[in-house]
């Protein structure tokens, strides 16, 4: 079965993504158009499945995951590993052929390890930016987006804080 499979992802103009395990910025906007892009199906009988890298789901406030109306996976080489509410995978391939007719679309939702790992993989569809118009004190990254990708559709954007970003989609 072939499901869709995204990224997404919020970086800054050096491709930081967290600090210290977390994110480098509290940006509700943004978070709201990560949950409703994660979230929306075109059919109302399907979910997504959401991957993550331990350190990502472990970064999650408890009382927030797993994330509602989405199937939750967690990578970790562990074997033995249990993440409450979300199902424990020990490779990306496992996760990805977890998704059965009940999925629509996979997202990838990193840290910067799985999305290190997975950016030059064939399967991977797109990726959702948010592309923030700062620098912020990173010591997580983005890798770059491969040359198969096409320049992004810039699908919006928005200003909080007074920190300006782009929601872009890049495909193929
Ligand atoms: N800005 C954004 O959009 C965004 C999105 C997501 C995360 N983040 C940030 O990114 C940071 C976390 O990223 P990170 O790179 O430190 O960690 P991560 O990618 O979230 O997780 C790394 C862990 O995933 C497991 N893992 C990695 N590759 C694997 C594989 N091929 N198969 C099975 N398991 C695998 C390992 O877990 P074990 O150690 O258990 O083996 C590894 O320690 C945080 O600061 C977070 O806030 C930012």
């Amino acid at each position: 079965m072939k499901h869709p499979i995204y990224m997404i992802v919020a970086a800054d103009e050096h491709h930081g993504i967290g600090k210290n395990g977390h994110l480098p910025w509290k940006l509700r906007k943004e978070y709201k158009y990560f949950r409703d892009t994660t979230r929306k199906t075109d059919n109302p009988t399907k979910q997504n499945m959401v991957i993550m890298g331990h350190k990502t789901w472990d970064s999650l406030e408890p009382e927030f995951r797993p994330l509602p109306n989405r199937r939750n996976v967690v990578l970790t080489r562990h074997a033995g590993l249990t993440a409450e509410g979300a199902e424990v995978c020990t490779s990306i391939d496992e996760a990805i052929a977890l998704a059965d007719d009940n999925i629509e679309k996979i997202f990838v939702l990193g840290g910067g390890q799985i999305f290190k790992e997975f950016i030059n993989d064939p399967r991977l569809t797109g990726v959702f930016l948010t592309k923030v118009h700062k620098t912020f004190d990173c010591d997580t990254f983005f890798p770059e987006i491969p040359s198969t990708f096409k320049e992004p559709q810039k699908l919006g954007s928005d200003e909080e804080n007074e920190i300006s970003y782009d929601f872009l989609l890049y495909t193929k």
